[in-house]
C-alpha cells in the first residue's frame, strides 16, 4: 500500500509534493519519487525516505506534478521500481496505489506491441496502456487504459504539454483538495491539510481531470458531480506537538480521546433514543476486523454477549474473506480505524450483498468503509499517523461501550453503574500517563530479551494479544499473547529464565486464577512482570516487577490496562533505537489483499 499526491497551481510543485509525501509515509516508506511538468516532464526517484529525496533531488521547475511513497508489492524497493513510471516517449508519468492483478498478461501484450518496460512492477503497464490509447484526449486514454486493468488502483497522471492532472480510483482511496487557486490530490486528507480545508471524495470508477481553476469528473464517460466536504480535522492534529514520535504523542492524546468520546453520550438520559438501534429480532452479530482493531472486536464480543446476550462472532477479515460457506449474520460490525483495509472491505462488501445489515466503526470520515456501510459510527481519535495503532484502539473501545450503554437493552441500574465508571476514565487515564516513569524502568529490563509472553484472562485476554502485537510491531521482539489458562496446554514448554512473562492481573472475576497462573509461571523460572491495580502479597512476592495501574470496573479495565503496554512497547523500542513511527515491513493500513 502506497501514498500518492499531486499538485496543480501557481506555486512550484516540487516542495509541496515532497511536503505532502512526508505526511503519507505511514502508508509505505521503502522508496519514493516525484515527477514535475515544466518545459517537459522531469522525474526523480530512489529507494530512500522522502526526507533524503528532498535533500538529494535536483530542482525540477514546474507548477504541476505528482509524487509517490512506496510499500513494495511487486519488485524490490529500488530506484527502478520506485514510482513515477513513464511510457516509451517519456512524456507520460504515472503514480499508483493498489495492485494490478492482470499485469503479467498486459505486460506481455504491450511488449509484443513494441513497448519497452524496464521495471519489475505491476504499475508500469499503466503509462504504456495510456500511450497506446492516446489519440489527442488524455482523459479518454486514461479511461480506456483503466478499462483494461483488473485489480485495485488510485492513480495520478501528468503528460507533457497538458496543464492538468488526470486521476482515477477503484478500491483505493483518493481525495481532491480544493485550495485557493490550486488543487491537490492525495491518498488521504491529513497529507494536504496545510493546503486545503475542503475536499472531494471520489467514488470507485470516477475519473477526474483537474486544472488549477476547474475540475471535471466523469464515470463511464458521463459527467458526474461529487460533493465538496469541509475537513473536520485541524492541521495541528497531524503534527508531533513537541513529542519525539507520533506514537508517544498519540498515546498521550488518549486522555483527550476518552474525554471526546464521553462528551456526547453521557449527557443523554438513560432512555433517550440510542445512536445505534438494534432490531428487536436481531439474531446474531458478526464483528469483522484486522490487527489491533481485531483485538477491539474480541473485547466487543465479550461485552456484547455479557450485557446484551446477543450471540456474537469475531472474525479476522483476511480469513473470513475466503470462507466458501458464509453463515450470514443479521448484522455485521466492521471495525477499521482507517476505513481502507482491503481485508475488511472485501468481506464487508460480500456481506452487504448477502443482506447482512452493515455497520462500520471507523476513524476516517469519507473513507471507503464509511461510504460502503449502512450505518457509520465515527471514533473520536483524530488523525493517527504512527503505524502502530494506539489511540484509535482506545477510541474503538469507547464506541463499543457506547453500543452497550445505548442499546436500549440494559437495565437502568447497569446503565448508571457503567456510566459512572466511564465518567471516571479521564482521571484514571491521567494517573496512568503520569506514571510513565515506572514503565520506562521496566522497558530497560525488556530490551535484554528476544522472546516475551503476555497473558491475560477474560476481557483482558485481548489486551495480552494487543500488548504482544505492539512489542512485535515496533520493538521487533518476538512476543506472544496467550489466554493465561492456555499456558499449561503447551506454551509452558517455552518458559525459562530467558522468557519473561507480562501478566495482566487486575481485579475482576478471574483475579485469583491469574494469581495462580503467576505462581505457575514463576515455578518455571521465567521473570514475571505483573500489571496490578491493588497491593497483593501473593503478587508482590512472585513478581519481579509490578506495574501499578488504578482500579476500575473489570468491564472498563481494557482502556486502563492497554496504555502501560503501549508505553512499554514504545520505551523498549526507543531504548533499542527502532524506527518507532515507521517500523519495517508494515504500513498504517493495507489497501491491498
Ligand atoms: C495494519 C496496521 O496495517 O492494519 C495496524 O499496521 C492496524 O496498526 C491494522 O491495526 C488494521 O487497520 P484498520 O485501519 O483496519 O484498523
Amino acid at each position: 500500500m502506497c501514498g500518492i499526491v499531486g499538485y496543480v497551481g501557481e506555486r512550484q510543485a516540487q516542495p509541496i509534493l515532497l511536503d505532502c509525501l512526508s505526511k503519507l509515509e505511514y502508508r509505505g516508506y521503502d522508496s519514493c519519487g516525484i515527477a514535475v511538468s515544466g518545459s517537459h516532464v522531469m522525474t526523480y526517484k530512489d529507494a530512500v525516505r522522502v526526507e533524503k529525496l528532498h535533500q538529494v533531488s535536483p530542482i525540477l521547475n514546474g507548477t504541476l506534478g505528482i509524487g509517490h511513497t512506496r510499500w513494495a508489492t511487486h519488485g524490490f524497493p529500488t530506484a527502478l521500481n520506485a514510482h513515477p513510471h513513464m511510457d516509451c516517449s517519456g512524456k507520460i508519468a504515472v503514480v499508483h496505489n493498489g495492485i494490478i492483478g492482470n499485469y503479467q498478461e498486459l505486460r506481455q501484450k504491450l511488449i509484443s506491441e513494441g513497448h519497452h518496460l524496464i521495471s519489475e512492477t505491476d504499475t508500469e503497464v499503466i503509462p504504456h496502456l495510456i500511450e497506446k490509447h492516446l489519440d489527442g484526449d488524455l482523459v479518454r486514454a486514461v479511461e480506456l487504459a483503466l478499462n483494461e486493468v483488473e485489480g485495485t488502483f488510485a492513480i495520478a497522471v501528468i503528460m507533457e504539454n497538458f496543464d492538468g492532472l488526470v486521476v482515477g480510483r477503484k478500491d483505493s482511496p483518493l481525495v481532491i483538495g480544493l485550495g485557493d487557486g490550486e488543487k491537490l490530490i492525495a491518498s488521504d486528507v491529513p497529507a494536504i491539510l496545510d493546503y486545503a480545508n475542503k475536499v472531494i471524495y471520489l467514488d470507485d470508477g470516477d475519473i477526474a481531470c483537474i486544472f488549477k481553476d476547474k475540475i471535471s469528473i466523469t464515470r463511464n464517460h458521463a459527467s458526474v458531480q461529487r460533493a465538496e466536504n469541509q475537513v473536520i480535522w485541524d492541521k495541528k492534529e497531524v503534527g508531533k506537538s513537541g513529542y519525539d514520535h507520533f506514537m508517544l504523542k498519540e498515546i498521550h492524546d488518549e486522555l483527550q480521546v476518552v474525554r471526546d468520546s464521553i462528551d456526547d453520550y453521557l449527557v443523554k438520559e438513560f432512555d433517550e433514543s440510542p445512536p445505534l438501534t438494534f432490531d428487536p429480532d436481531l439474531r446474531d452479530l458478526l464483528l469483522l476486523a484486522c490487527g489491533t482493531s481485531f483485538h477491539a472486536g474480541l473485547i466487543g464480543k465479550y461485552i456484547i454477549e455479557e450485557y446484551l446476550g446477543i450471540p456474537t462472532r469475531v472474525e479476522l477479515g483476511s480469513e473470513f474473506n475466503h470462507r466458501s460457506h458464509i453463515i450470514v449474520p443479521s448484522a455485521t460490525i466492521a471495525i477499521t480505524q482507517s476505513g481502507e483495509t482491503a481485508d475488511v472491505l472485501m468481506p464487508l462488501k460480500k456481506l452487504k450483498e448477502l443482506h447482512s445489515r452493515t455497520i462500520v466503526i471507523t476513524n476516517v470520515p469519507g473513507s471507503t468503509a464509511s461510504r460502503l456501510a449502512d450505518d457509520v459510527i465515527y471514533t473520536r481519535a483524530g488523525p493517527e499517523v504512527s503505524v502502530a495503532a494506539t489511540k484509535t484502539f482506545i477510541a474503538e473501545l469507547m464506541e463499543l461501550y457506547k453500543i452497550i450503554l445505548y442499546s436500549g437493552r440494559i437495565s437502568r441500574e447497569i446503565y448508571e453503574k457503567l456510566a459512572f465508571g466511564v465518567r471516571q476514565l479521564p482521571s484514571l487515564v491521567t494517573q496512568v500517563l503520569d506514571n510513565e516513569k515506572q514503565i520506562i524502568d521496566c522497558s530497560e529490563f525488556l530490551t535484554h530479551y528476544n522472546t516475551v509472553f503476555y497473558v491475560g484472562r477474560g476481557i483482558n485476554y485481548p489486551i495480552a494479544l494487543e500488548g504482544a502485537l505492539k512489542l512485535k510491531e515496533i520493538a521487533y521482539i518476538h512476543a506472544e499473547g496467550y489466554a493465561a489458562g492456555e499456558l499449561k496446554h503447551g506454551p509452558f514448554a517455552l518458559l525459562d529464565k530467558n522468557t519473561p512473562v507480562i501478566a495482566i492481573a487486575t481485579q475482576g472475576n478471574v483475579y485469583s486464577s491469574m494469581v495462580n497462573t503467576i505462581k505457575e509461571i514463576k515455578a518455571r523460572q521465567s521473570p514475571v512482570i505483573v500489571l496490578a491495580d491493588t497491593k497483593c502479597d501473593a503478587i508482590e512476592s512472585f513478581a519481579d516487577i509490578v506495574i501499578q495501574v488504578p482500579c476500575v470496573a473489570d468491564l472498563l479495565s481494557p482502556v486502563i490496562n492497554v496504555i502501560p503496554l503501549q508505553l512499554l512497547a514504545y520505551h523498549t523500542a526507543r531504548s533499542k533505537g527502532c524506527p518507532i513511527d515507521y517500523p519495517r515491513n508494515l504500513a498504517k493500513s493495507v489497501t491491498v489483499e
